[in-house]
């Protein structure tokens, strides 16, 4: 568990209020409003912005972005959105008419839909269904035919929280020659990432969940080696070699020659309000350590877990903690008015896919897990003797 002393300093935290929910939305850091603030100052009086906010603040974020994924900075891009990364790669990757892709039933849609759009040039998109309660590489071999070309999972369920193995799922891709496609919405940050020893070819993720980031951020980060060899979908003047510094004298001839990096596949002016207060989040992530965060995160749901063993929930996410992840969730027999409950107590977890998704982050602390259970404890005791009334809770 984190020393939490300093580190709750580091938000605002609520005084009553007992938030769970960073699968949803991250809370921004003191530091990032701080950040966002100063830039917006220079917003409201434009002359004062300058270079910095044109390149040097997506240059720190695309770096900072590398040191979560475990990737180059040259291997990023910015994105904007989990969905823009995973578009890159359901548009760009070298596919034929007839060739398949691979995606187990259940997954979030940003992950889904841009391949599914990608049947307008023939693609094919194969439901993979886990034959256990759990899936496992074998899945995707039993689905797989001599035409499957991409292999696409959530590193993290954001509906169970379980948590592939990558580097098995990228060992299965480099025997088979397979693209290697992860959405990372609800592992980055949470969980270290390792993108080139897991041989991912293309990973998504947004900057609004767990890397604490405001919304309209996020970056793919796609293998040095394939980089080229993708034709970007959209093209603006950002990603290209002719750029801004040289407008000043001339324009540039007619020529759309791109940056050799992941900025090749940027298009326009960057979000740079967004982007500065997002650099100083991923500076607290990565101060803190991610491995850290996995560490301390793990601690709070086992705490929550053990707090709720012999009580009438059920716990849906994976119990093996190979498998484990910032996610735990838990059906009771009327979940979104549970929800309700629990707001009312002031405690914030979420609801998906019928059940209550508790994700804490750094900020929370053990007490906390304890709090949760206690009212979790004495909503069932106050079912079961309205039940045994016959009255509504
Ligand atoms: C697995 C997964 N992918 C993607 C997203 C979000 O997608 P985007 O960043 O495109 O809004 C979520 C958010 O709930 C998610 O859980």
């Amino acid at each position: 568990v984190i020393s939490l002393t300093g580190l709750r300093r580091e938000f605002d935290l609520h005084p009553d209020a007992l938030y769970v929910n960073a699968a949803s939305e991250g809370p921004l850091p003191r530091r990032a409003r701080e950040a966002l603030l100063a830039v917006l100052d220079r917003k409201v009086h434009p002359f004062r912005l300058g270079t910095e906010e044109y390149f040097q603040i997506p240059l720190k974020t695309r770096e900072l972005c590398a040191r979560v994924a475990g990737c180059r900075p040259g291997e990023i891009a910015l994105t904007g959105s989990t969905g823009g990364g995973v578009n890159l790669a359901a548009s760009a990757l070298p596919l034929d008419p007839g060739d398949e892709v691979l995606l187990l039933s259940g997954e979030f849609p940003a992950l889904v839909n841009p391949f599914l759009l990608a049947r307008q040039r023939g693609i094919v998109v194969k439901e993979v269904r886990a034959a256990g309660k759990w899936p496992a590489p074998e899945d995707f071999e039993r689905a797989a035919s001599a035409r499957t070309r991409v292999l696409a999972v959530s590193h993290v369920s954001s509906s169970t929280g379980f948590r592939h193995d990558l580097p098995s799922l990228g060992r299965l891709c480099r025997e088979r020659s397979w693209w290697f496609v992860v959405d990372a919405a609800q592992s980055a940050g949470a969980h270290p990432l390792r993108f080139e020893e897991d041989g991912i070819h293309i990973l998504a993720a947004p900057g609004h969940k767990w890397l604490l980031g405001p919304t309209g951020t996020g970056f793919a980060a796609v293998r040095a080696d394939i980089l080229e060899q993708l034709p970007p979908p959209a093209v603006g003047w950002m990603g290209c070699l002719h750029n801004a510094a040289q407008f000043v004298s001339s324009y540039p001839p007619f020529d759309v020659s791109r940056f050799p990096g992941g900025r090749r596949f940027e298009i326009g002016t960057t979000p740079y309000l967004a982007l500065a207060a997002w650099n100083a989040s991923l500076e607290l992530l990565l101060e803190t350590g991610i491995e850290v965060i996995e560490g301390h995160v793990g601690s709070l749901l086992d705490r929550l877990r053990t707090r709720l063993q012999g009580s009438r929930y059920s716990i849906l996410s994976p119990e093996d903690p190979e498998h484990r992840s910032g996610i735990l969730s838990l059906t009771g027999r009327f979940p979104a008015k549970l929800l309700l409950l629990l707001n009312q107590r002031k405690i914030f977890p979420g609801l998906r896919g019928g059940a209550l998704r508790f994700s804490p982050h750094l900020y929370n602390s053990l007490e906390e897990m304890d709090r949760i259970a206690a009212a979790l404890r004495e909503l069932e005791s106050a079912k079961i003797e309205a039940d045994r009334k016959g009255e509504n809770l």
